[in-house]
């Protein structure tokens, strides 16, 4: 299985890497800026076979709090582009907008958007990297 890496050539100079990367005002990494700009271009899989994720433009607004300031619009469009559907769907989330009732203690417990965030995954800017005003319904 680590035959790919192997072939991939000597390690890179990833103090480097990491001085360059883009970040927020409390110094997170801004990972999507990183991909956009191809700074980051990485494999998606160990296997050099491994096709790309199928990237899906869709945005879920959750907004089960009933708390105008915290609605969350949750982007298919980033998430897809690092993850594939079976990495939340069904274990985490049904495909079915409103059902998960997320709480920011349960998230915070690890649940829904914590299962990643705050641990392999940030939402850069802190609480209003999640947290943006509503859109307007059309
Ligand atoms: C990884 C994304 C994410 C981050 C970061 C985040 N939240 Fe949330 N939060 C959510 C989601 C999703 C909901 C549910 C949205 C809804 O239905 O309104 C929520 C709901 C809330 C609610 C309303 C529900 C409740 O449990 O009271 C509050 C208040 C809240 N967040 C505060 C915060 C604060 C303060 C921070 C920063 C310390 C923060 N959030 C950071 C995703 C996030
Ligand atoms: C990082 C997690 C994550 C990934 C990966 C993900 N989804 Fe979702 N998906 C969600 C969340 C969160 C919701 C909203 C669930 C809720 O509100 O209870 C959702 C909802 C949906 C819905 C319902 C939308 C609606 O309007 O009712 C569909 C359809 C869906 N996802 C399809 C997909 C497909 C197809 C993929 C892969 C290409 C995918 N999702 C990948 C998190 C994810
Ligand atoms: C299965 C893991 C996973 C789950 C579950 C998940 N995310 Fe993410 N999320 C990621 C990854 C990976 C990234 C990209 C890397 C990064 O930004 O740290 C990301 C990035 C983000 C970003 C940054 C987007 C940007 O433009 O920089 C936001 C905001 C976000 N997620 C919100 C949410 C919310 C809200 C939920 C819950 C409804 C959620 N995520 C659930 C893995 C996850």
């Amino acid at each position: 299985m680590m035959e790919a890496l192997d072939k991939a050539g000597p390690a890179p100079d990833w103090p480097a890497i990491f001085k360059k990367l883009p970040k927020d005002d409390e110094d997170n990494i801004q990972w999507m800026a990183a991909l956009s700009s191809k700074l980051i271009q990485p494999s998606s899989g160990i296997s050099p076979d491994t096709p790309q994720p199928e990237v899906r433009d869709l945005d879920v607004e959750l907004e089960t709090s009933g708390k105008p300031t915290r609605y969350v619009t949750f982007s298919h469009e980033v998430h897809t582009t690092w993850l594939r559907c079976a990495n939340c769907h069904p274990a985490i989330f049904k495909r079915s907008a409103g059902d998960a009732k997320i709480t920011m203690a349960e998230i915070d417990d690890g649940k829904y958007c914590g299962v990643c965030h705050d641990k392999v995954a940030l939402a850069p800017d802190g609480c209003k990297g999640c947290h943006k005003p509503p859109k307007k319904k059309s």
